[in-house]
């Protein structure tokens, strides 16, 4: 039986077929390559390609027994998702009940979605449990939360169980240095940070320092992305063994600002890492922190790269070794 991984050559979704492949899984991946990179896929099978082609959706589903479907391509930038929201509309909701519409029809009984933090909005509590307040800041989590609320739908209407994984920030990159974070234009934290680092910026914008956080800039919980991957696999074996559906939140409890970030980057790389206090930017909640014990009770889901520090040294050795990305 094979996997389909949606998405498979992007960064979290190109890390977790790293994973997948590595526990003997067979890995089918489909992308568009609009965000996702050809080379970031070192084997398995691959489609290029986007879920909106219902031809392409019944060719993959009739041509490999498809056992489950892990959900990673979307669109996932807060800021962009502010100034253009029915993009994300168009290209996480609209697309999500394609796949969806395509695993109904061709038999397909399980998926693992790619959520977010994004969907609660201003938490009304720290750490964040998943049965907290959801009220989306941006456009990008209320999407995400649309495709929650669809999963839930089908489940009872059609018995398609999920698991849906909202992630905290995925940060780092494989230990083996093969793959990493390549986004264009990149709009995340810590690449930029190391793309100062590099030279290749002159200074880090920080977006607000009059947050109501220990230093005024808005606080994250980063976690790796091969834990994220990982936890991919254990949602699978949760929907192999018990055949229910579940939503998770994963990070590593620990919250740093904007300035802890670029002080640690600072440690990591030997750069003295300039920054500049910008405006704020539109959507950002001030603190996400994950709890993530529900995980951890009910996958048996342990981070294993829990420091900051080793979160930005792996990050430091893909984007110091590949400073143009996966480009040549
Ligand atoms: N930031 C800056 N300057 C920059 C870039 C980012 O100050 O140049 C700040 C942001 O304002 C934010 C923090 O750094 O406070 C982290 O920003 P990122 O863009 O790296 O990540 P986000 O928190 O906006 O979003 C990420 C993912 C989302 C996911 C979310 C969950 O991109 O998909 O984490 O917490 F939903």
């Amino acid at each position: 039986m094979a996997i389909l991984v949606t998405g498979g050559a992007g960064y979290i979704g190109s890390h977790t077929v790293v994973e997948f492949l590595a526990k003997g899984e067979e890995v089918i991946v489909l992308d568009n390559l609009q965000k996702g990179h050809r080379e970031a896929v070192k084997s398995g099978m691959f489609y290029e390609g986007d879920i909106r082609d219902d031809q392409l959706l019944t060719k993959v589903f009739s041509e490999h027994n498809v056992e489950a479907v892990i959900h990673f391509a979307a669109d996932s930038l807060v800021g962009e998702s502010v100034e253009n929201p029915l993009k994300y509309y168009d290209n996480n909701v609209i697309t999500a009940q394609n796949l969806l519409a395509g695993m109904v029809k061709h038999g397909v009984k399980n998926i693992v979605f790619s959520s977010t933090a994004a969907t609660y909005g201003e938490p009304e509590s720290i750490p964040i449990r998943e049965t907290d307040r959801k009220e989306p800041t941006n456009p990008y989590g209320e999407t995400k939360l649309a495709i929650e609320k669809m999963l839930k739908w089908c489940d009872h209407a059609y018995g398609l169980k999920h698991v849906a994984l909202r992630y905290f920030n995925a940060a780092g990159a494989h230990i083996d240095g093969q793959i990493g974070e390549d986004h264009q234009p990149e709009s995340h934290l810590i690449p930029i940070i190391l793309q100062v680092a590099l030279g290749q910026r002159e200074q880090l914008a920080v977006f607000g320092d009059d947050y109501p956080t220990v230093d005024g800039t808005c606080v994250r919980d980063y976690i790796h992305v091969t834990d994220l991957a990982n936890a991919h696999w254990l949602a699978l074996q949760k929907l192999r063994s018990t055949g229910e559906s579940a939503v998770y939140n994963l990070g590593n409890g620990e919250g740093f600002s904007v300035k802890q970030v670029v002080e640690k980057a600072r440690e990591v790389t030997g750069h003295p890492i300039p920054v500049k206090i910008a405006p704020r930017r539109a959507g950002d909640p001030a603190v996400l922190i994950a709890s993530s014990e529900r995980a951890q009770r009910e996958l048996g889901w342990k981070p294993q790269y829990n420091g900051l520090g080793q979160i930005i040294q792996t990050a430091w050795n893909w984007h110091s070794n590949h400073p143009k990305g996966y480009a040549k």
